[in-house]
């Protein structure tokens, strides 16, 4: 059968998406809502915006798509795969009763500590003064989370007492993050190393991929403000196989069974960010999708057809399939706005892609672009994902790199040290 696609969401994420399945010798289109610049050099870009679930819907049913794949959280957090599903259309991820565990920080610390999953020690509070009171009576370093979504920003690591208590305030009494914040989990510190660990599920089943590492901060040496993420390495050199043993026994496993017991059979990608700690992986969050830059490296790596895995995922099939990757490592590097992830420019003309492109073992990835009278320019924050791959983790970062310095755009801004710490263990 030849299949006929609708990937939501404009990023980083849904370029690597597109890019993967257009590999795949039974797809036959791919449309993608809303897309950007890259998506449409390899697709259809349809001007609906991801969280139109029902304009969606509407399209999916129209074009006789045979899978939907949802990359952004916020079409989750809303209800589009029960949308869908009521129309009988087939679309791959979580339905919202699941999608909680990433839309409610409240919901996921909740679960954690019924199933027992090793997480931060924390509290929940509606209420500021009482909020204030606890923040008080524990001190730094301490972390402070609107509980709902806040498109990444509304976490603030404290470590100081007054620190702590302007974030409270900012979430709590100025709405720093709107509604998100109307309830706010605070959290003991955790120190140790942060890597994520992606698992494809089927409701009964699941798969794990190859980990990952992120870079949440602007500026190197993990300096600044947290943003969506700002380059990652994949597989993770120090995230041992014991480790990932350890990851799927005492987390994934857990999470799943208790998600399919009180909420609802989790279908789709769970992304747990963790905290490598003195007595273990931590988790720090769920999220119910894929990682954005993490897919970049992650779907460089991936060997296997994905269509199949997404089909055997939605179909409740992933016991039956075996999930193959390429040796070697894979990395991506974000260049982004001058100002992200506070206040940039955007319509700046971008040039490069094509000469960073020659290099071998090098793919673009685009996020934040568009195409405005034949002229590629920026439209966001983070702007292009440099992928590169290698047998050693430094051939990739250098190759990444190498093809980083060839595109160009005014303010261009990107961190020189992702995974420099991972070096050593690689
Ligand atoms: P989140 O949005 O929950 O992923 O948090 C954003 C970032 O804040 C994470 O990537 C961590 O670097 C940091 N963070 C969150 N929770 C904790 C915690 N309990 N201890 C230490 N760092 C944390
Ligand atoms: N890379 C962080 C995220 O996708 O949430």
């Amino acid at each position: 059968m030849s299949h006929k696609l609708l990937i939501i969401g404009s990023g980083g994420r849904e370029h690597a998406l597109a890019w993967k399945l257009s590999q795949s010798p039974k797809v036959k289109k791919i449309y993608i809502a809303p897309g950007n610049a890259g998506t449409s050099q390899l697709g259809e870009n349809v001007a609906i915006p991801a969280t139109d679930i029902e304009a969606l819907a509407d399209f999916a049913e129209k074009k006789k798509i045979s899978l939907t794949v949802v990359g952004q959280d916020d079409p989750l957090a809303l209800g589009i795969v029960d949308k869908f599903k009521k129309k009988n259309l087939k679309i791959w991820g979580p339905c919202k009763e699941a999608a909680q565990i990433e839309s409610s920080k409240a919901f996921a610390k909740n679960l954690m500590q019924r199933a027992g999953i090793p997480t931060a020690r924390f509290q929940t509070f509606g209420n500021y003064d009482h909020a204030l009171k606890y923040l008080e009576s524990i001190g730094a370093p301490i972390v402070i989370k609107a509980s709902g979504l806040a498109l990444g920003k509304g976490v603030t690591v404290c470590k100081t007492l007054a620190e702590a208590k302007k974030a409270l305030k900012e979430a709590m009494v100025d709405k720093a993050f709107g509604d998100a914040g109307n309830e706010v989990v605070i959290e003991e510190f955790l120190e140790g190393w942060e890597f994520s660990v992606h698992a494809f599920c089927d409701g009964k089943s699941f798969k794990l991929l190859p980990s990952a590492q992120d870079h949440k901060p602007v500026f190197d040496g993990g300096q600044g403000s947290n943003t969506g993420g700002m380059g990652t390495i994949a597989p993770v050199p120090w995230v041992t196989s014991d480790i990932m043993a350890d990851v799927s026994r005492n987390i994934v496993t857990p999470i799943l069974k208790i998600l399919k017991k009180d909420a609802s059979p989790f279908v789709g990608l769970l992304y747990p960010g963790l905290i490598l700690t003195k007595e273990g992986p931590k988790v720090i969050e769920f999220n119910a999708r894929f990682g954005d830059p993490e897919t970049q490296s992650l779907m460089r790596l991936m060997k296997s057809d994905l269509l199949d895995v997404l089909n055997a995922s939605v179909e409740g099939k992933l016991d039956q399939i075996d999930i193959e990757w390429h040796k070697g490592y894979a990395c991506c590097v974000v260049l982004a706005s001058g100002g992200y992830p506070g206040k940039y420019e955007k319509g700046l003309p971008i040039t490069g892609i094509e000469q960073a492109e020659k290099m071998k073992d090098v793919v673009v990835f685009h996020a934040g672009t568009k195409i405005d009278r034949g002229q590629l320019i920026t439209n966001g924050g983070r702007v292009l994902g440099v992928t590169a791959t290698g047998e050693t983790l430094k051939a990739a970062l250098d190759k990444a790199y190498a093809a980083a310095d060839l595109i160009k755009f005014e303010g261009k801004h990107y961190r020189t040290d992702i995974g420099a710490s991972s070096l050593a263990s690689s």
